[in-house]
């Protein structure tokens, strides 16, 4: 048996085109979804992150307002310029690009954003709505491999799951998304005991865990769904610069049944979630008025 390919890049494209339809639709009732990206510091990664997400929404008719400030910036700035989107009524999405430099408090920028624009989904009201089976902005990462898990399989009450990582961002969410889908969902993280024979019992497993390659494929329960959050950057044979995810991926094709791969996978769907998370947030601020918001399909 080999794994089917769920090709993140297709997914996530159609998703910016249903993004795209519905911005569309908005104009109709004068509503243009804002979002607010905020950068600080010269970070290259993070510059080139928030490049992409700027570029893809105004690809699919968003408004952007970057704000790009000195790596000098206080915990206290930051938090009055979060205090003034939160006011800004053309803004809808709030992205404070992380890691913020060492000396900010981070927690307490996040916090200061409004749930409602908090389009990331890692403000404490948000995960806490989440967990309560409420209306809530998912995390980009987490929402974007449940809509890959539904493109392998409608049927998802009863599977095992397995997460292995319980990071606030990636892991934690993303067994909730699965709870909330009846699946029976088991966290892993690095002081599990014996990793191997946990993921063996995964009909569905979501490996975020940042280490290249450290799901084996024999670790993989014959036909089950591999979703590989991981993008490691290794040195491959050939000395050139590769990026591999958390799971070893040739080793896995023979054994799972479908598989995304690193890159082209997981990576794509995160902008594309949020382009849906700001799209959702400025329907939810018309309070019924313009129709209902995007769903995960
Ligand atoms: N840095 C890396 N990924 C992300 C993300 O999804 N959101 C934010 N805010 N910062 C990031």
């Amino acid at each position: 048996m080999t794994a089917t390919l769920i090709d993140g890049r297709a997914v996530a494209e159609r998703l910016r085109e249903r993004v795209a339809a519905r911005t569309a639709e908005l104009a109709q009732h004068g509503l243009i979804p804002g979002l607010a990206v905020v950068l600080v510091g010269e970070d290259p990664a993070s510059q080139v992150y928030v490049g992409s997400k700027t570029k893809q929404a105004a690809a699919a008719g968003l408004r952007h307002f970057d704000h790009r400030l000195p790596a000098t910036t206080s915990t206290a700035e930051l938090i009055a310029l979060v205090e003034k989107l939160n006011a800004q009524a053309d803004v809808h999405g709030i992205l404070v690009q992380l890691p913020l430099p060492a000396g900010v408090d981070s927690a307490a920028v996040l916090a200061a954003i409004d749930p409602d624009k908090d389009v990331d989904g890692f403000h404490a009201v948000n995960a806490g709505r989440l967990a309560l089976g409420q209306e809530a902005t998912v995390p980009c990462t987490p929402l974007g491999c449940l809509i890959l898990i539904r493109e392998a399989t409608r049927e998802l009450a009863g599977k095992r799951a397995v997460v292995v990582g319980r990071s606030n961002i990636v892991g934690k969410p993303m067994a909730q998304l699965l709870l909330q889908n009846d699946c029976t969902v088991t966290i892993a993280h690095s002081r599990t005991r014996d990793l191997a024979q946990l993921c063996r019992e995964a009909d569905i497993l979501v490996a975020a865990i940042g280490r290249p390659k450290a799901i084996a494929g024999d670790w993989i329960r014959p036909g089950a769904i591999v979703i590989d959050v991981g993008i490691n950057r290794i040195v491959g044979p050939d000395g050139k610069n590769k990026l591999v995810g958390d799971v070893d991926f040739e080793a896995a094709l023979p054994h799972a049944g479908a598989i995304t791969p690193v890159p082209g996978g997981v990576g794509p769907m995160t902008i594309a979630c949020l382009l849906m998370n700001t799209v959702n947030a400025a329907i939810r601020s018309k309070a019924g008025a313009v129709g209902a918001p995007l769903g995960v399909k």
